[in-house]
């Protein structure tokens, strides 16, 4: 069955991530960035590793340069979202490629990015800092988040490079956006082991990991994920993308779930992956036989762990039993 008219509730979305490469290229004809490296023959992203892809990605952002730019991307973000039927999701937003970090400019973006709107989708925005531009870049980017913190952004988490530096580089980061009132994720335990996830729960005191799937190498970290609720943001179609899982079935998300680890599942990066969330819960079925019950339950998982006010929620909750 296909699961297109399912709702569904997505946590882990990078918005330029999201941006479809024939959009990119419109934007950098009509701007004339050369970006042609960054597309393989189809007109697909091109890259063949995870640095690669990285670079790619940051290649792609050249084509972004004005708020406008970035409110038309999140139109057909969220115009994507709605052909699969998800009706909120939390997306992943960097400062770093809207105006360099600058305060007065990001609240430019920020509200260029809040004019874009379709009805049924609910977007909520968690400002990102970029582990390889380093810590001090970092706190740049957790003033524009602290200072932005509101009823629209309502978190704070790190992507990138996972392979460098240290988790606890970026305390200073985190503690200043939790003290202006956001909900903390960090990437971790995609391309590092369990020690990684152990990092970012002890130093960044985050509630929730992006991706976090390598935690199944240590029974002890599984056990302790599971008693304390962190919540895993699980993106399987990347890991196979990205080559951290050789194939759906040896991806880790059902064994964790079954071990009592609160997981969600989201698409990362939906075009580089040549995903959306239709796929991801067709490949879950496909793979581990989940069922409506088992989409339900995740359903539930998601919006428990959404970072968004208790109204947000009950609103989506409606939505959920109406189905
Ligand atoms: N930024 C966008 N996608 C990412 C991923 N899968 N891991 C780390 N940083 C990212
Ligand atoms: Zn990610």
């Amino acid at each position: 069955m296909s699961w297109t008219s399912f709702p569904k509730l997505e946590l882990h979305l990078h918005l330029e991530g999201a941006a479809d490469p024939a959009f990119v290229r419109k934007l950098a004809d009509e701007k004339r960035v050369d970006i042609r490296a960054a597309f393989d023959e189809q007109g697909n992203y091109a890259y063949s590793s995870f640095e690669e892809f990285l670079h790619v990605y940051e290649v792609a952002t050249q084509a972004l340069r004005s708020p406008l730019d970035f409110q038309r991307l999140t139109q057909s973000v969220l115009e994507n979202l709605a052909e699969h039927n998800v009706i909120y999701a939390e997306a992943f937003l960097s400062p770093d490629f809207c105006g360099d970090r600058d305060l007065v400019a990001w609240r430019e973006y920020l509200a260029a990015i809040q004019e874009a709107h379709v009805d049924g989708v609910t977007l909520k925005g968690i400002i990102t800092c970029i582990r390889h531009f380093g810590p001090d870049k970092a706190k740049e980017t957790a003033l524009c988040a602290a200072e932005t913190a509101g009823d629209f952004i309502v978190g704070f988490g790190m992507g990138g490079a996972e392979t460098v530096g240290e988790q606890r580089d970026f305390t200073y980061s985190f503690d200043m956006a939790r003290e202006a009132g956001l909900r903390l994720t960090t990437h971790a335990g995609e391309w590092r082991g369990p020690q990684e996830v152990r990092a970012a729960i002890r130093d960044l005191g985050v509630e929730r990991i992006g991706h976090g799937v390598r935690s199944i190498e240590d029974p002890s970290l599984v056990k302790e994920l599971a008693e304390t609720g962190v919540v895993l943001e699980t993106n399987p179609g990347s890991n196979v993308a990205l080559g951290v899982y050789p194939s759906w079935q040896d991806h880790p998300v059902a064994k964790l779930r079954d071990a009592g680890v609160k997981v969600t599942v989201s698409t990362d990066d939906p075009p580089f992956f040549h995903t959306n969330m239709s796929h991801e819960f067709d490949m879950l079925e496909r793979t581990f036989g989940w069922g409506e019950e088992d989409f339900k339950a995740l359903n539930a998982t998601a919006l428990d762990a959404a970072f968004c006010g208790d109204e947000t929620k009950q609103d989506i909750s409606k939505l959920l039993e109406a189905t």
